[in-house]
């Protein structure tokens, strides 16, 4: 039986809904009160159990990978000022056995392209994707929730939620056929239909498991929607020789893609932030409700 060792992280892309924040920094390193969306999606990572983090980088890569290194001069400094919880949080955010992989994407040709850098860090294993502008609040981290899943099916699964009808052009829509409470064996797959195309609502949000025989599929697509190689493209040739399934995870999720969604996540997170909360929550009241 196998696990799941290794998430991918494709980050190279342009975040133009986000300019000109996303000018020089990527857009997964905005924050959502004090963390960048990208540690977000590692913790989830870790939490699974995940312990290779392999990154696929483009233009804007520094700011991610410094993010993730130790930064000595700070630490030495913050020391000195006695700030030693914030230390703690620094020292801590990546456990001594974690390791971080980064794969530069030469041109960013798609999602399907981005993944298919990875190829060689993956290195023939079962493996996450995790895309770190899809924030979700979940009780249990839903790659965890996958995780498990995997263990038992042991094929590959794509993390989906109900969604508006007139929204299916954003996202990879699946044609479920049900199997158990909230899962399901995905028919079929296409990328950003139409509303009136669309074979369900349920669409992908970003989360899959994935076997490697994947990269056989990436390796012959054409470029897709938008002009992308999809990835959605991929677990479509897929699924004709494995099962795939679709998972209705538990949580809320947040599209930080978008300024609406960022907007909203950074409300409902800084509600529950242990520094702010109440004074933010009093400001809100303050503000809103009279
Ligand atoms: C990507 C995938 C799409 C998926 C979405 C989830 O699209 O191609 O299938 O539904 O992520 O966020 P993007 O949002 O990058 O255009």
């Amino acid at each position: 039986m196998q696990t799941v060792r290794k998430a991918v992280f494709p980050v190279a892309g342009m975040g133009t809904r986000f300019l000109p924040a996303t000018k020089a920094s990527p857009k997964e390193m905005l924050p959502i009160v004090d963390k960048p969306l990208i540690q977000y999606a590692v913790e989830e990572a870790i939490a699974a159990g995940i312990t290779e983090l392999i990154f696929i980088t483009g233009r804007t890569k520094r700011a991610i990978a410094d993010h993730f290194d130790k930064a000595f001069e700070l630490e030495v400094e913050l020391e000195q000022r006695g700030k030693t919880q914030v230390l703690a949080e620094l020292r801590n955010m990546l456990p001594p056995e974690i390791s971080c992989i980064y794969i530069r994407q030469g041109e960013a040709l798609g999602l399907g392209h981005a993944v298919q850098c990875a190829q060689p860090a993956v290195n023939g294993e079962p493996f996450a994707v995790i895309l770190a502008d899809d924030l979700i609040d979940a009780e249990k981290p839903v790659m965890k929730q996958m995780t498990e899943l995997y263990s038992y099916h042991q094929n590959s699964i794509i993390g989906v939620q109900n969604i508006a009808r007139e929204e299916t052009g954003s996202y990879g829509i699946v044609s479920p056929q049900p199997l158990s409470d909230k899962l399901y064996r995905v028919a079929s797959i296409v990328e950003k239909p139409k509303p009136e195309a669309a074979p369900s609502t349920l669409g992908v949000v970003g989360r899959y498991i994935l076997t490697p025989r994947i990269f056989h599929h990436l390796a012959h697509i054409e470029r897709g929607s938008g002009g992308e190689l999809q990835l959605t493209d991929a677990i479509a040739a897929l699924l004709k020789e494995q099962q795939v399934l679709a998972y209705e995870f538990a949580g809320t999720r947040y599209d930080c893609g978008a300024k609406i969604g960022y907007l909203q996540a950074t409300v409902e997170y800084a509600l529950k932030h242990p520094q702010v909360k109440d004074e933010f929550y009093a400001y809100i009241q303050q503000r809103f409700c009279r």
